[in-house]
């Protein structure tokens, strides 16, 4: 959940670092730093706070003309957030300095032991026991590379960490064990970083590292190997083809904003050669190897998960596949008895959160097949599944998940389509079913680009409206209720309100005690099947005066304290009006609220470590 970057090259280091770490701040600011050499010493700048504060103090800065940095943007784990905590760290020789992202799991006993040959700690992090690991391992193994192997055999967790050092200046090593890290390939210069935006101003040209590389890299030189034994790891470039524009607000106040707002083409990408001239087939080449699975789990954290919830509807009714869904930090610590011919679909936008990946390798591990749903292309779980499906929604800047959570769900609804053609049999959809719901998909962009600008102008209005309530309840049943919790979970992590998705049916059974006149309710209500039940439990909240926001269709008879209209779309398709409504309900209270709408506080977009 870190941010990492190095650079060797031409240029003036420090700049070209800083500006990597703007790009990688979304994935951790809660401290900042970079190391480089000045004259014959490795100078260290850190700072709490934001890259603003860094770059405050780096304005104070002699110029400097070093041409190989590392930076870190930090979101902490062992540690509060402080300058001391601050990376990167050195050793106490002052010979290293590293930046880290990851846990090292055995640090506490590896401090200890440094501790009784004399080294003292200036921080709480693991990430100074390692740096001061590596150089008591250099009293053995002079040359770096050797030491910086030997100590992460001996560290256990996760990490993807980069290092320089006084006595070569010009030279960094990397390495990275469950936690991603790529190396950018330059003309005279070269990069490694937590992901590719950090260095796409300079080069496409990636290696997309494993877990077990280490690398070795100058302005014009790099080798990479395997950590085991030191020997030639392979890898071969490849060309990043989207462009920093995609990763730039355009117009946009936040790039959440602009990423809602993105979803009508992120569907239109989605949908775009995936289904048949008869429009009624969904082609998945990815997976004509794989059966339709007896039993599928699906697994997955936060907002993916809650694509999930609402995904297992459409695989059940559609394509007649028994669902069972789970939180990755959940299923990693239960005994699932996992079949070998179960088949697991993980969800991640990222396709780098920690627990999502060790799900997937707890599956391997028991023969089962792993399906993998992301949207990063190259990221661990999208490498080490048996095979990949992208969302193609392109990046997701904004900490909070949108256009991905949408992206998500149309490829879950294809995925349906897909094991229901596949399957042709009285269980599933006939082709004309098929090609009603693909029609449906096919009409949503529009719709979109038509209501959007009106579904912000209402959250608008509502979010000031309801500003001052410090709790919410959002009621969904069956494929509302994933929604419900999404809504919830969107107002929660963007404007700090406390709020619970629930379903809806289940108020009666205790949470209903919380409802008074300063709790209110936003009941997902659209014209379906169970719209009778949310109704009464609408009643059953005004009953207790709890105000009610109801989102329902035109000529839905519904009372409540604000009626929110959406398009009519077939359930649960409907599901794409609803979550943009609850997206930028949730934007507009966190931008009223003066919160940090695209990096809420300790929140990071990626949760690479468990
Ligand atoms: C969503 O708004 C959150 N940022 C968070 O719940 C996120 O969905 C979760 O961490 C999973 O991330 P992933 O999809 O990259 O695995
Ligand atoms: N464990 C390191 C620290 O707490 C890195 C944290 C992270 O990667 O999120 O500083």
């Amino acid at each position: 959940m870190c941010g990492i970057i190095g650079y060797a090259g031409h240029r003036p280091a420090v700049p070209v670092v800083t500006e990597g770490l703007r790009r990688l701040e979304y994935r951790g600011y809660d401290s900042a730093g970079v190391a480089f050499m000045r004259q014959d010493d490795l100078r260290v700048i850190r700072s709490k706070g934001k890259l603003a504060a860094l770059e405050e103090k780096l304005a104070d800065e002699p110029v400097t003309t070093a041409t190989c940095a590392i930076g870190h943007t930090r979101w902490a784990t062992h540690g509060v957030p402080a300058e001391r905590n601050a990376h990167p760290h050195c050793s106490n020789d002052g010979a290293l300095a590293i930046v880290h992202n990851g846990i090292i799991e055995n640090y506490q006993e590896i401090k200890a032991d440094l501790t009784t040959k004399g080294y003292i700690f200036h921080s709480e992090t693991d990430t100074e026991v390692l740096v001061n690991l590596i150089a008591e391992r250099r009293k053995s193994e002079p040359d770096l590379l050797h030491a910086l192997a030997g100590a992460l055999r001996e560290a256990h967790g996760a990490y993807a960490v980069c290092l320089i050092q006084r006595d070569a200046p010009g030279t960094f090593y990397a390495a990275r064990m469950s936690a991603p890290l790529i190396f950018g390939l330059g003309t005279g210069e070269n990069f490694v970083a937590s992901d590719i935006p950090a260095f796409l101003l300079y080069t496409r040209r990636v290696i997309f590292l494993d877990d077990g590389d280490i690398v070795q890299a100058t302005s014009t030189d790099y080798q990479i190997m395997h950590l085991a034994d030191l020997q030639p790891a392979k890898h071969d470039p490849q060309t990043i083809l989207w462009d920093m524009q995609a990763a730039q607000k355009t117009g946009f106040r936040h790039f959440m904003l602009k990423e809602i707002f993105e979803q009508p083409r992120v569907i239109t990408d989605a949908l775009t050669g995936r289904i048949t001239t008869g429009r009624d087939t969904v082609l998945l080449p990815e997976l004509k190897d794989l059966p339709i699975p007896k039993r599928l789990h699906i697994v997955a954290c936060g907002t993916s998960y809650h694509s999930a919830l609402w995904g297992r509807h459409l695989l059940e009714h559609w394509a007649h596949v028994p669902v069972q869904v789970e939180i990755a930090s959940e299923f990693r610590y239960r005994d699932a008895l996992l079949q070998t011919d179960d088949m697991m679909l993980v969800i991640s936008q990222s396709g780098e959160t920690a627990d999502t990946l060790a799900a997937l390798r707890i599956a391997r591990e028991h023969g089962a097949t792993v399906l993998g749903l992301c949207n990063m292309v190259g990221s661990s779980i999208a490498r080490e599944a048996s095979a990949v499906i992208y969302t193609q929604a392109g990046h997701e800047i904004s900490v909070a998940s949108t256009k991905a959570m949408c992206s998500q769900m149309l490829m879950l609804a294809l995925l349906a389509l897909y094991w229901s053609g596949r399957r042709n049999n009285a269980a599933a959809l006939t082709k004309g079913q098929r090609r009603k719901w693909i029609t449906i998909l096919e009409t949503l962009p529009a719709l979109l680009d038509t209501h959007l600008p009106s579904m912000h102008e209402k959250a608008r209005q509502l979010s000031r409206k309801y500003s001052q309530a410090r709790n919410f309840f959002y009621l969904g049943r069956g494929h509302c209720f994933p929604l419900a919790l999404e809504g919830a979970l969107k107002l929660k992590e963007l404007s700090y309100i406390h709020a619970e998705g629930y379903a809806a049916g289940e108020m009666k059974h205790g949470p209903i005690a919380l409802v008074d006149a300063l709790f209110p309710t936003f009941a997902l209500a659209p014209d379906d099947a169970l719209f009778p039940k949310v109704k009464s439990n609408i009643t059953e909240v005004q009953a207790r005066q709890g105000k009610i926001i109801a989102l329902t269709n035109e000529g839905m008879e519904l009372a409540a304290d604000e009626i929110w209209i959406i398009p009519r779309v077939a359930a649960p398709l409907v599901g794409f009006m609803i979550l943009p409504v609850l997206q930028l309900f949730s934007y507009e209270m966190s931008d009223y609220l003066g919160k940090d709408v695209d990096q809420p506080r300790n929140l990071a977009k990626s949760v690479t470590v468990e």
